[in-house]
């Protein structure tokens, strides 16, 4: 009998440093499991004895949620080695005065190639000393105190002891992020996940001093490269230039896609405009092939000479950079872009009772909602399309492995209509869009149901 009592009171103690042990590794407070205890509504939380309780899954996709915008919002991914040591990058913006090349980059400049300031990271007195106009914003020096502060939206600066620019990486924010503009245009709280369609990427790269990095793989001159890259224009980006070397397209305009949304995809089966892969599939390509940052990307598809001419002779298809810092953050940032949710449009952007009448539109006589299936708006299921289902050309579509363009979904459409519409923002309007529907699909709508349909996008 002594016995039994003994070991159970043992077996109590130890189940009590257990326990304690797992809240421990855990990181939660042992009160909050006791007010998750006595907070259920009739069923018994378990959490308190098993690990495996909705309390760990909780607490799971919390810190996956916050290491993934840390991510998203400040890893390079050690990109630096690349924009910085090899482009030179670093040495244009800081300019001649400040150990560098030129004359530099001004905040001006930058905020008019659409580069965003995070006015959070700004301390007060400065922002109070920028309203007051006693900041410079004609001298780089300025833009070398934004980027010590990490206040330039996807941009990292790294500096030697001596205060000078030393390096730059990027970051997915540069491209995926803009700012609410609440301190003044190109400064306010940052958003992420949003198109930065000011961005004039192919104007950011050509200022670069040293473009071999990417003219010898390419087999292209400067010259060539600088046509290509300014073709581009604001918002747009060209992802698979550098696997199939396709820097125009053969009507000679520039081959660039638009920068999408990295928000309210949670539930959306391919990603990209040519539905490529999934988003851990797409952000490793980026991390890699893009941004340039050191880690594993592989793709056999990639390695068909005559689609990726590029890839295939560099073997760009299956990279194994080291230290490898991308794939261990692909799963954080995955969950973190699911969690962000479409932006709803502000009060006032459309007319609510065109909109509900454009919703029927949509849904019936037009038959948008049978590619574009509320309220993901794009297919359960493969949602891909053949370029004549979608009435445009193939080039874009044949140089992604599908061969297909994939239904964009419309969730927060009316955040990215700056550089127009599909792929390539070859439709200026939702009007030009709705046009090019009513054409290729016979649907004989008339200018009243066009109109309240565009109100209806409008309100996604
Ligand atoms: C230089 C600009 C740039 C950077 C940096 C960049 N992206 Fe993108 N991103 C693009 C462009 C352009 C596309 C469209 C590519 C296509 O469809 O061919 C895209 C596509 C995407 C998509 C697909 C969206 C959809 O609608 O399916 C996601 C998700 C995404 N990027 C996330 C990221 C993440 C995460 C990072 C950082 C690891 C990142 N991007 C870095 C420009 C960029
Ligand atoms: C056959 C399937 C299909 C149907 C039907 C369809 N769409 Fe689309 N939609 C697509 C695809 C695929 C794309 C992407 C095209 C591209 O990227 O070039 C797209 C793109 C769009 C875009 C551009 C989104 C962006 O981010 O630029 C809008 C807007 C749109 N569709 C609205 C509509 C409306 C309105 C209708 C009905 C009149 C409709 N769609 C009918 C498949 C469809």
């Amino acid at each position: 009998m002594a016995l039994t009592r003994t070991t159970g009171v043992l077996f109590a103690v130890l189940t009590a440093i257990l326990i304690l042990a797992g809240w421990w590794k855990l990181g939660i407070p042992p009160n909050a499991t006791a007010e998750a205890q006595s907070t259920g509504s009739g069923h018994k939380s378990v959490a308190s004895t098993s690990p495996t309780g909705d309390r760990l899954i909780e607490h799971h996709a919390q810190e996956m949620i916050e290491r993934g915008r840390q991510t998203f919002r400040y890893d390079t991914f050690g990109s630096e080695a690349f924009w910085g040591d090899k482009l030179q990058l670093h040495k244009a913006i800081a300019g001649e005065k400040h150990g560098g090349v030129g004359g530099g980059v001004s905040p001006k400049t930058a905020l008019a190639v659409g580069l965003k300031v995070d006015a959070d990271a700004v301390p007060d007195a400065v922002k109070q000393q920028i309203k007051d106009g006693k900041v410079n914003l004609d001298d780089p020096a300025t833009t070398l105190a934004l980027l010590k502060l990490d206040a330039v939206l996807g941009v990292k600066g790294f500096f030697d002891d001596q205060g000078g620019l030393k390096s730059i990486g990027l970051e997915c924010a540069f491209c995926h992020s803009t700012v609410d503009d609440s301190f003044s245009p190109g400064i306010g709280k940052r958003l992420d996940g949003w198109a930065n369609r000011d961005l004039n990427v192919g104007a950011i790269v050509s200022l670069a001093p040293n473009l071999k990095p990417f003219t010898d793989p390419l087999g292209v001159d400067t010259v060539t490269l600088k046509k290509a890259l300014a073709g581009w224009g604001p918002g747009r980006f060209d992802a698979v230039v550098n696997q199939d070397g396709k820097a125009f397209r053969p009507d000679g305009k520039q081959a660039g896609t638009l920068i999408p949304p990295a928000f309210g995809l949670a539930g959306v089966n391919l990603h990209t405009w040519t539905g490529f892969g999934s988003v851990p599939y797409w952000n490793a390509y980026v991390g890699v092939m893009d941004m340039h940052g050191s880690g594993t990307f592989f793709d056999a598809r990639l390695k068909d000479k005559t689609q990726y001419p590029v890839a295939a002779r560099t073997g760009a298809y299956n990279t194994r950079g080291m230290p490898d810092r991308i794939t261990s953050k692909l799963a954080d940032l995955h969950v973190y872009q699911l969690a962000i949710p479409a932006p709803t449009p502000p009060a006032g952007s459309f007319d609510k009772d065109a909109s509900a009448r454009g919703k029927n539109v949509f849904e019936a006589k037009a038959k948008c909602a049978t590619c574009h299936v509320p309220p993901l708006y794009t297919e359960p299921g493969n949602n891909l399309h053949t370029p004549a289902e979608v009435g445009v050309d193939a080039f874009q579509a044949d140089r992604s492995p599908t061969h297909m363009y994939r239904t964009a979904p419309l969730a927060g459409l009316w955040s990215h209509q700056k550089g127009g519409f599909y792929h390539d923002g070859r439709f200026a309007t939702l009007r030009d869009v709705i046009d090019h529907y009513n054409d290729l699909l016979k649907l004989a709508l008339t200018d009243r149901e066009k109109a309240d349909l565009s109100e209806y996008l409008k309100s996604l």
